[in-house]
């Protein structure tokens, strides 16, 4: 058997849909002759699955003709471009995407950009789970207009409650109203991975996470169980907000979470009567932080009534008004975020197996106060390092 004749006999294998033959394209990369056994690599530009088995079909044929007795063809299809290639610790691989919202403090409208992002999400095609992790103060369920809604479990897993064309899941939406609980640290911990492991989210593209305010064990067991591809931090343009913001910032930083970017909140104000918009906390106070993080405000949210009513009544804006302003701005701000996902997986994705915890499972490294991974200008500063904020 010689090179020339598997040549000649692979050169009648044509390219499926092609007049062309495998060889003349130029596919054929490697052929190796022992005796009358063979062994050839067929690299394609395909990844339809029946390309390449029509390719193997025939050339094993076309072989057999010329008298190869052992014929080995290796079709090298492209593997499907990846929709995530993170890495690391991830107990809840249906979910391709993570998108983690926080903010230093409560009450600058993270649940609220929270709901209107994964809305937004969704109505941009993406399948799209919002997973309410503020267990001190779940007010998803109510943004989102099911707080009477229970949810179905079957077996030891729950189903998540369908809102708006969003997968939610909320403490407050398996506790009775009203009722309120004092979480310990490590009660937190089992909390976030229970809304993780025990829900059956399906397959998500992306999962936004509304996190309880500060930077605290919630954020470190969220960061540690799951790659988080990004984080968005918001912010109210007030000088007290900034600093608890710029912490925020910090702890993704620390947590290896790239920065998707900042959510201006009450940024102005847009009168219902005139539509004119007033500035009541201050304009351009973000654009500095923003800059210190090497990151970009992905959008400016005014103060507008019926921002708050929406999340009152749950009827979140970019589902009942989508052509008002506020909504236009959530919509550009998703498209922002997505598109800086998208990059990143390009860039082979996020990894958190630098942030796993050295202390025994289960027991926070904060709790402890053990550091998890100490950064050297931490030590002397008294942080265990993780960017937690636990000390
Ligand atoms: N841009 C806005 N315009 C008007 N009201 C808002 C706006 N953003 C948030 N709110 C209201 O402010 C309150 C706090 O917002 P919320 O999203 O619950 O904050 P957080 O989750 O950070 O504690 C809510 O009543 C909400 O409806
Ligand atoms: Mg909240």
């Amino acid at each position: 058997m010689t090179e020339q004749i598997v040549k000649d006999a692979l050169g009648t294998v044509t390219y499926p849909g092609f007049t062309k033959d495998i060889v003349t394209f130029g596919f054929v990369k490697d052929i190796k002759i022992d005796g009358t056994n063979v062994e050839v690599n067929v690299d394609i530009s395909s990844s339809a699955p029946e390309v390449a088995q029509q390719i193997k079909d025939d050339a094993t044929m076309a072989l057999g003709r010329v008298g190869v007795t052992g014929c080995k063809v290796n079709v090298l299809a492209p593997k499907m471009p990846k929709e995530s290639s993170s890495k690391g610790k991830n107990i809840a691989p249906d979910v391709k995407n993570f998108i983690m919202i926080s903010s230093g403090k409560g009450g600058v409208g993270k649940s609220t950009t929270s709901v209107n992002l994964a809305i937004a999400l969704a109505q941009q095609g993406k399948k799209v789970g919002l997973l309410d992790a503020d267990i001190y103060g779940p007010n998803i369920p109510r943004m989102m207009g099911v707080q009477d809604v229970k949810p179905q479990v079957e077996g030891n897993k729950v189903e998540p409650i369908r809102a708006y064309g969003v997968s939610m899941m909320s403490m407050g939406s398996l506790m009775e109203q009203g009722q309120s609980l004092i979480w310990r640290g490590s009660m937190i911990m089992k909390a976030i991975e229970q809304f993780l492991r025990d829900i059956k989210w399906g397959d998500l593209d992306c999962l936004v996470i509304d996190m309880p305010p500060g930077t605290g064990d919630a954020q470190l067991t969220l960061a540690q169980s799951v790659p988080v591809t990004v984080g968005v931090t918001v912010t109210t343009p007030q000088m007290v907000s900034l600093d608890d913001s710029r912490r925020s910032l910090d702890m993704f930083k620390k947590l290896n979470i790239p920065i998707a970017g900042i959510v201006e909140n009450m940024s102005g104000f847009i009168a219902p009567d005139t539509g004119v918009e007033y500035d009541i906390f201050g304009k351009g106070t973000t654009q500095p932080m923003a800059d210190e993080f090497d990151t970009k405000i992905i959008a400016e949210i005014p103060i507008e009534p019926s921002i708050r009513t929406g999340g009152d009544e749950g009827k979140p804006i970019t589902f009942v008004n989508p052509t008002s302003e506020s909504a236009k701005r959530y919509f550009a701000a998703a498209e922002s975020i997505w598109n800086q996902i998208e990059k990143i997986n390009e860039e082979g994705g996020v990894d958190n197996n630098a942030i796993q915890p050295t202390t025994p499972a289960g027991v926070s490294a904060c709790s402890t106060g053990a550091a998890a991974k100490p950064a050297p200008q931490e030590a002397s500063s008294g942080s265990c390092g993780t960017g937690c904020g636990c000390h």
